[in-house]
């Protein structure tokens, strides 16, 4: 913990977004991000889901908008391209409070009735540019930067547009590109959403190579430490002593401020005063609970939505054989494991190495060396072995 930081009670906010005061361990990476919007076309954050990102959005909100930069943000789940577009519309305005750019934006409209989906898309396409020209129409604020855009769950939008039309969802991100490089100078975005982007479409990470990606993971100890004290002191958990169990709750979280949060939680329903042992009783517990509080069963049942119905088990036998040793593996390693070998039909090298790479883009595996892979975070190694029992 650094020193003179004072512990101080903070409510536990499970699922929600704490108010900006109450989150800990992002502010270098606040203001880095932050610097990024302000001198490139824009930031995608990348990370496994609930680490955080939509919690350092806000943080990097808050520096920007501080700074006098004009920010506006919304989400993406939405229904289709023209009720983004609408949503957008409304988060521009909000952001620009008076003045000339405010009056050109109360006269756009999206100008859509219903018709063709084609139509419908070179449409709102169109309606985004004309609202991006009127938002930026005016001068740039002193540092140059006319609009920060901060889009979250962006890839869910693309996805479920694709569903219904394909191709529709990496059109959804070329528009956003192009936005981008027309308005070079005067509009960034920061991009961000709970799925990879390269669930969209095999190149719809390719529409994202002008943005610097920021990869979002662990706090650091002494700040997950600081957290998991401040909890405690909110969620009146006594402890045997203050340090020890804090440091052995973000031990056992990993770092994450998600999971500090879950166990301080179930730490609180205990009764009396808790040591470093109970902090292990109640992760274990969490794991083995079929309620799954900790909401860690998606990690099996979305292999098959994410990874097609054919190769669901073959993919989920693939993940039991770096579970079983949580040491790194190679290709070969895995495609000589009696399990793997007696799939029907067995997995070729190169289809073992296709699976492989998308398992570490979507955190479940990490690359460790040149032919390498291990399990990306023991937390989740042991629910997928609680879960595949
Ligand atoms: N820096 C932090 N300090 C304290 N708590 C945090 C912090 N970051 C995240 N949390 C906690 O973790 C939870 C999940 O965070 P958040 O929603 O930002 O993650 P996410 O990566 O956007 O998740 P998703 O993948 O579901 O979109 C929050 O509800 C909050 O309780
Ligand atoms: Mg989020």
């Amino acid at each position: 913990m650094a020193p003179g930081r004072q512990i101080r009670p903070i409510p536990l906010s499970l699922g929600g977004i704490p108010d900006t005061r109450n989150l800990i361990g992002r502010d270098g990476q606040a203001a880095r991000v932050a610097d990024l919007l302000q001198q490139s076309h824009g930031v995608v954050l990348t990370g496994d889901r609930r680490v955080g990102k939509t919690s350092l959005a806000r943080l990097v909100e808050e520096r920007l908008t501080g700074a006098g930069v004009r920010v506006a943000r919304t989400s993406a789940q939405r229904e289709s391209m023209a009720d983004f577009a609408r949503a957008l519309h409304d988060a521009v305005l909000a952001a620009s409070p008076t003045g000339a750019a405010r009056r050109e934006l109360e006269r756009w409209s999206i100008g859509i009735d219903a018709g063709p989906i084609t139509v419908e898309r070179d449409r709102v396409s169109a309606s985004l540019d004309d609202l991006v020209r009127r938002a930026t129409a005016s001068s740039p604020t002193a540092d140059g930067t006319g609009l920060v855009l901060i889009v979250d769950e962006v890839p869910e939008l693309a996805r479920l547009l694709d569903v219904t039309t394909p191709g529709a969802g990496a059109a959804l991100l070329g528009t956003l590109r192009r936005l981008r490089q027309d308005n070079s100078g005067r509009l960034s975005m920061l991009l961000l959403g709970s799925i990879g982007f390269h669930h969209v479409s095999d190149d719809a990470p390719g529409t994202l190579n002008d943005l610097v990606q920021e990869p979002v993971g662990a706090i650091a100890a002494d700040d997950g430490a600081y957290l998991a004290r401040c909890l405690m002191l909110g969620a009146r958990v006594t402890p045997t002593d203050d340090r020890e169990v804090a440091e052995r709750i973000t031990v056992c979280a990993e770092g994450i401020p998600y999971y500090i949060q879950q166990i301080v939680f179930a730490l609180s329903k205990r009764r009396g005063i808790v040591s470093p042992e109970h902090v292990d009783q109640v992760v274990t517990d969490a794991l083995t609970d079929p309620v799954d509080p900790w909401n860690l069963r998606h990690y099996l049942q979305r292999i098959e939505p994410y990874y097609g119905a054919a190769d669901a088990e073959a993919v989920a036998t693939v993940l039991d054989r770096f579970a079983a040793t949580g040491e790194p593996l190679g290709v070969d390693d895995v495609r000589h494991d009696p399990a793997v070998a007696s799939l029907d039909p067995p997995p070729s090298r190169a289809r073992l190495v296709g699976w492989i790479e998308k398992l570490e883009q979507d955190h479940y595996l990490d690359r460790v060396d040149v032919t390498r892979s291990r399990w990306r975070s023991g937390l989740i190694r042991r629910a997928w072995l609680a879960g595949r029992r």
